[in-house]
């Protein structure tokens, strides 16, 4: 089934949806992009992505075409249209077509696309079973705080966790693990404290990481926010990650270090199962 897409101002079969090979997006990646979740057809946290769509804008000096309540009534649009119930809506601004030029074009009209997903985030057996990770050198640039389309150092390393064999990789500079090749990434202590990494430029400041930080102050689990290393967590009692399209996913080995029981455990399992009521009572 053709899925409905949004570009520009039009609502078209995705099959018909153009952008110019001029957009600076394809060129330079010159453009953001968010991905909001969706459960029973409402949007997961929306509110706080747009503000963070807003501030890695403002970072880029770019301008979005449309207020945040009209992108609200796109993505709610995209969500009716393709009857969407469980899944993503991805958007994404560029700072529009101009002839190629590494200078930022001063009348471009910025571009801006979105698209649903549909994908069983809740039942989903990686949840059930954990994921393995491989370490990769984190090879990316200094503002990943910016949540920019220039994601090919995130693509090399998911596919060379694929390749050997793996789910996903953890990147890691200077010894120490700064997050997942698309999520944030913890370990729980044997001591019980739950770890990950402090928020500056070299990581995303993930939106689930915001939420499972709250989630885990009420639940009064000990957290602190600081770098550890591979070693740290291949001796940890568990690990996890989140992120918008895997909630909070137990990660049970890295590197083929077998983490904790090697089974997921129960810091990751009441984070997700509290992380999942929370998005379900609050979606909107
Ligand atoms: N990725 N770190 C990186 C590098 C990410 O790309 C993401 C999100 C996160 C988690 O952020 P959030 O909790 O706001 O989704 C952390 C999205 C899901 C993606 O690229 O598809």
């Amino acid at each position: 089934m053709s899925r409905t897409v949004y570009v520009n101002g039009d609502y078209l079969p995705e099959a018909e949806a153009r952008i110019s090979v001029f957009d600076r997006g394809f060129l330079f990646a010159d453009g953001i992009y968010e991905v909001s979740s969706v459960l029973d057809g409402r949007l997961v946290d929306n509110a706080a992505h747009l503000m963070r769509m807003r501030r890695s804008l403002s970072e880029l000096n770019m301008r979005a075409p449309l207020g945040d309540a009209d992108i609200v009534a796109v993505q709610q649009e995209l969500i009716a249209r393709n009857a969407l119930t469980e899944g993503v809506v991805y958007l994404q601004i560029t700072r529009g077509a101009a002839d190629r030029d590494f200078a930022f074009p001063a009348d471009a009209e910025p571009s801006l696309v979105m698209f649903t997903q549909a994908r069983a985030i809740v039942d989903n057996p990686a949840a059930r079973r954990g994921i393995a990770v491989i370490s990769v050198p984190d090879i990316r640039w200094q503002r990943r705080d910016i949540k920019t389309v220039g994601l090919l150092a995130s693509s090399m390393a998911k596919q060379a966790a694929l390749d050997a064999g793996a789910d996903d990789a953890w990147m890691v500079e200077n010894g120490l693990v700064t997050e997942g090749s698309s999520n944030n990434a913890y370990i729980v202590t044997t001591g019980g404290v739950l770890v990950t990494r402090h928020l500056s430029n070299e990581i995303l400041h993930g939106i689930t990481r915001a939420a499972v930080l709250r989630l885990s102050h009420e639940e009064q689990i000990p957290v602190e926010e600081r770098a550890f290393s591979l070693e740290e967590a291949y001796a940890a009692s568990e690990a996890l990650i989140t992120s918008a399209s895997s909630f909070v996913m137990p990660v049970v080995s890295i590197d083929g270090h077998s983490i904790g029981t090697g089974e997921p455990g129960p810091v990751s399992r009441k984070l997700r199962a509290l992380y999942i009521d929370t998005a379900r009572k609050h979606a909107t």
